[in-house]
């Protein structure tokens, strides 16, 4: 098992954007870029121009997770942006066929392949692409904003997709993104998470202290 802390650039001061991402860095392996249409979710984020500009700024893996309607049409823009591994959303696939077609391509392209789904959605949904993917993400909270607080019973999904993943060995990393905190953090872990993805805990303090906690 993998440990890592991804720290969500939705929770930056982007007033002290370098500094910020330098504190960060420090610790986090990884940084989570969450992509957002209004359409797929009621919020709008930043695109690819944003996402060159803090790749610039570092050198850290790159987790790009989309939260918009027909995330294929901009694999190739965020992957010139410098994206280390996308993630999109079963749910804006028209089909598992389209939606393996789609991992292939990040893969054509030297890119990482990550799935993910609302809370609300059957977990069976992502079951056929598990063989895929580098990376399956459990949404912890509504996408959409920051700031909202953890859904214990995903904490069941997690177990049940690690579960998977040593039945078939399968070798995808897990990943949990929202209300992640220590507490939270530790729960998620436990059940077999490998990366934390934390936006405003560790925003919102000791930006240090906080992905320390979390390792
Ligand atoms: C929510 C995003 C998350 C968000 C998490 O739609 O996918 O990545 O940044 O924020 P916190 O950690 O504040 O819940
Ligand atoms: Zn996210």
């Amino acid at each position: 098992m993998e440990k890592i802390v991804a720290p969500s650039i939705l929770a930056i001061d982007f007033k002290q954007l370098p500094l910020q991402i330098k504190r960060a860095e420090i610790s986090a392996e990884w940084f989570h870029y969450d992509v957002m249409d209004g359409v797929f979710v009621n919020n709008i984020s930043f695109g690819p121009d944003i996402l060159k500009q803090i790749n610039a700024l570092t050198d850290r893996f790159m987790d790009i997770h989309l939260m918009i309607e027909n995330p294929v049409k901009y694999f190739d823009a965020f992957i010139d942006a410098g994206a280390d591994s996308i993630t999109f959303h079963v749910e804006t696939m028209i089909d598992v066929e389209t939606g393996i077609h789609a991992i292939e391509k990040l893969h054509e392209k030297g890119v990482k392949a990550g799935i993910t789904l609302r809370p609300s959605t059957p977990l069976d949904a992502i079951y056929p692409y598990l063989k895929y993917v580098d990376l399956v993400l459990v949404m912890s909270v509504e996408p959409g904003f920051g700031g909202q607080a953890f859904i214990p019973s995903m904490l069941e999904r997690i177990e049940k997709i690690d579960e998977m993943r040593s039945m078939n060995n399968y070798h995808y990393l897990i990943s949990v993104d929202g209300g992640i905190n220590q507490e939270t953090g530790h729960k998620a872990r436990n059940k077999g998470a490998d990366v934390l993805v934390a936006g405003s805990y560790v925003f919102s303090g000791d930006i240090e202290k906080a992905v320390a906690s979390l390792l």
